[in-house]
């Protein structure tokens, strides 16, 4: 992954180039990076901030055989390589909130969005945008997540090199990916557990539409959280906001 590559040392959101080089016909494997994004998009229609000379904005294009709905194993995948990556480069250990939020001490410090080009039965690529808060000092942080959020250099008190780190998280994603495609999902699964701070708790899953309480027991094999209420009574999460209990 990532021996081609578009470099922008400024752009609305490397997530809109990469959709655009995807439906060029770029090859599996080509990675946009910025060094700054005007416009980035987070989950849920959200913005999300990026800084020139401290953020990674990265997005990669997979073209992996995969129905629509097991596409989310991507994204839960992507969380496990970027966890690795970070230990491996600055000895932190970050863990990962539902469905694909890395925290550090509680606050995020990385931002994942999985997107399809897709008709109903068949993808045609996944884009896979990173983003990371490397570099940013405390008063860097936007005040809108000022207190949820910190960045790598924050918590381990010294700055870290932005392009050593995307080459280690593309090597984890290369690793995780083959594995994925050549053994299916259980493995990442399973590695996803371990780093999870979210499964075996109680937790709320909220949506615009409900809120639910319960105690997260796993993940499924699409991805969804299975959250058992108080009636025992087994939800599959597809999207929501997730609040811990020691939030
Ligand atoms: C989230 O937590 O809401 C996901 C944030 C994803 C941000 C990354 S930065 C690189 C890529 N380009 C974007 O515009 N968004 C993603």
């Amino acid at each position: 992954l990532g021996q081609e590559q578009t470099y922008f040392e400024s752009t609305e959101s490397t997530q809109i180039i990469a959709h655009k080089l995807a439906q060029e016909g770029v090859n599996e494997g080509h990675l946009v990076v910025a060094n700054e994004q005007t416009s980035g998009k987070g989950r849920l229609a959200r913005k999300w901030y990026s800084r020139a000379g401290a953020s990674i904005s990265m997005s990669v294009i997979l073209r992996p055989k995969l129905s629509p709905q097991e596409t989310p194993q991507l994204t839960l995948l992507t969380a496990v390589a970027v966890v690795r990556a970070i230990k491996k480069q600055t000895g932190l250990s970050a863990d990962i909130k539902w469905p694909n939020d890395v925290l550090l001490n509680g606050k995020k410090v990385v931002g994942i969005l999985t997107e399809m080009q897709a008709d109903p039965d068949f993808v045609h690529s996944v884009i896979i945008g990173i983003g990371i808060n490397v570099n940013h000092h405390a008063t860097d942080l936007d005040s809108e997540i000022l207190g949820i959020a910190t960045s790598l250099a924050i918590e381990k008190g010294s700055d870290v090199d932005r392009a050593a780190l995307i080459s280690v998280i593309l090597l984890e994603l290369e690793t995780l990916y083959e594995l994925y495609l050549t053994d299916g999902f259980s493995t990442i699964r399973t590695l996803w557990e371990t780093h999870s701070n979210s499964i075996g708790t109680y937790l709320t899953a909220k949506t615009a539409k409900s809120s639910i309480y319960g105690f997260a027991k796993g993940i499924s094999d699409e991805g969804c959280l299975l959250l058992e209420d108080q009636l025992g009574e087994v939800h599959q999460i597809y999207s929501a906001d997730i609040e811990l209990m020691s939030n």
